[in-house]
C-alpha cells in the first residue's frame, strides 16, 4: 500500500483479488485507485409539504403567480415613474426622484421574478434525481432520444405546459422586464428632432469669434506664438440654454505651425490663417477628446485608445482605431484682429458612423 503524494489517495498495488479482476482486462502493473472517502450515495428522499398537501400545492402556486404579476407591475411602474417624475435640468432634486422611483420599479420586478422562480422550484417542481455518466460530445441517436425524453420529463415534473397559469405570468414577466430599458435608452437621445440632423451641426458660423475655454475671452491671432495650442469654444456657449450639449459637438484645439509645415490642399488654401489651424476636439474613433499636442511632431494624441492625428497633413489618422480625420473648422480674422470662423465645420464631427448615414 502507498500514499499518493498529490492528491492524498490511496493507493493499492494489485492484490490477488485485484488482479484476479484486472485480468479480465488485462492491467499490466497498474494499480488500482481508491476514493479517498467513501460515496455516500443520496440522502433518504423526504416528501415536501407541498408533495403531500394539495392544498399547500396550490396555495404555493398561487404564490408564485403573484410574484409574477408583481414583477410585471414593477416593470410597469419603472416605465410609469419615468414619465412622472421628468429630469429637468434646473433641478437636481429631480434626478434623485427619477432614479429613486425608476430603481424601485426595475428592483421589484427583477426580486419578483427571480423569487418567483426560486420558489416554483422548491415548492412545485418535482424533486427526482438523477445520474448522468459522461459521455462523448456527440450524442448517439439513444442518448438523443434520451435527452428528449428528459425535456418532456422536465416539462411534465415543473408543470410548464400544465400550469398555464404560472407559466403564462412567468412569460408576461419575462416580456415586461426589459420594457423599461427601450424607454430609458430613448430618453437619451433627442425628444423632438431628428438626432442625425441634430448632430451634423454645431453652433460655428461665419464670423462666431474663437474663444478661450472655459472663459470665454476671444483670442487674436496675435495671441497665438509658434508652437502655442489653445482650448477653443465658440463665442456665447455660455450663455446657450444647453452649454455643455454644445461643446460636446463644438470643442476645437487651436494652433500655430509654420505655415511652410503644412500640407493643405486646394479646397482647404483658405482654412488656416498664417499657419493658425483650428481642429475638431471630438475623436472620430468613439468622441473623447483629443487633448494632448506633441509640438515638436505636430501630432494630436487621443489618450483613450491611442489615436494619432498629423495636424501637417490636415488631420489624417497615422496611428490607432480612428477611421478618419478630425474636421477642420475653417478660420480667418474680423477687422478688429479677433480669429473667427468662416463657417460650421464641412462635416459631421466625433465618431466616424455619421457619415454613414
Ligand atoms: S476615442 Fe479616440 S482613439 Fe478611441
Amino acid at each position: 500500500m502507498a500514499q499518493d503524494d498529490n492528491g492524498g489517495h490511496e493507493l493499492t498495488t494489485a492484490n490477488s483479488s485485484a488482479v484476479e479482476h484486472a485480468r479480465a482486462g488485462d492491467p499490466g502493473t497498474a494499480v488500482i485507485v481508491q476514493d479517498a472517502v467513501p460515496n455516500p450515495g443520496f440522502p433518504t428522499h423526504r416528501p415536501r409539504i407541498t408533495d403531500i398537501n394539495p392544498v399547500k400545492q396550490r396555495r404555493a402556486e398561487r404564490v408564485v403567480y403573484t410574484l409574477f404579476y408583481l414583477s410585471i407591475v414593477g416593470s410597469i411602474w419603472a416605465i410609469a415613474a419615468y414619465m412622472m417624475f421628468p429630469i429637468e435640468s434646473s433641478d437636481p432634486g429631480s434626478v434623485r426622484l427619477n432614479t429613486l422611483f425608476i430603481g424601485l420599479g426595475i428592483a421589484l420586478a427583477l426580486l419578483a421574478i427571480g423569487i418567483g422562480a426560486v420558489h416554483w422550484g422548491k415548492a412545485l417542481m418535482y424533486e427526482q434525481e438523477g445520474i448522468d455518466l459522461r459521455h462523448p460530445v456527440r450524442g448517439s441517436e439513444v442518448t438523443i432520444e434520451r435527452a428528449v425524453e428528459i425535456f418532456q420529463e422536465a416539462d411534465q415534473e415543473s408543470g410548464f405546459s400544465r400550469r398555464t397559469v404560472v407559466r403564462n405570468s412567468l412569460i408576461g414577466a419575462l416580456i415586461a422586464f426589459p420594457l423599461p430599458a427601450i424607454v430609458l435608452f430613448r430618453g437619451l437621445g433627442p425628444q423632438n428632432q431628428n438626432p442625425v440632423t441634430l448632430l451634423s451641426h454645431t453652433m460655428w458660423k461665419a464670423g462666431t469669434r474663437l474663444t478661450r475655454d472655459p472663459e470665454g475671452t476671444p483670442i487674436k491671432a496675435t495671441d497665438v506664438t509658434l508652437g502655442s495650442a489653445f482650448h477653443v469654444i465658440p463665442e456665447g456657449l455660455n450663455e446657450t440654454p444647453d452649454p455643455l450639449e454644445e461643446k460636446a459637438k463644438a470643442a476645437v484645439l487651436l494652433m500655430r505651425l509654420n505655415p511652410a509645415d503644412l500640407n493643405v490642399s486646394p479646397a482647404r488654401k483658405t482654412w488656416n490663417y498664417n499657419g493658425i489651424v483650428a481642429y475638431s476636439k471630438i475623436c472620430t474613433h468613439v468622441g473623447c477628446p483629443v487633448a494632448l499636442y506633441e509640438q515638436q511632431t505636430h501630432h494630436l494624441l487621443c489618450p483613450c485608445h491611442q489615436s494619432q492625428f498629423d495636424i501637417t497633413h490636415e488631420a489624417k489618422v497615422i496611428f490607432g482605431p480612428a477611421k478618419r480625420p478630425l474636421p477642420q473648422l475653417p478660420i480667418t480674422v474680423d477687422a478688429e484682429g479677433y480669429l473667427v470662423a468662416r463657417s460650421d465645420f464641412t462635416e459631421p464631427v466625433g465618431p466616424s458612423f455619421w457619415e454613414r448615414n
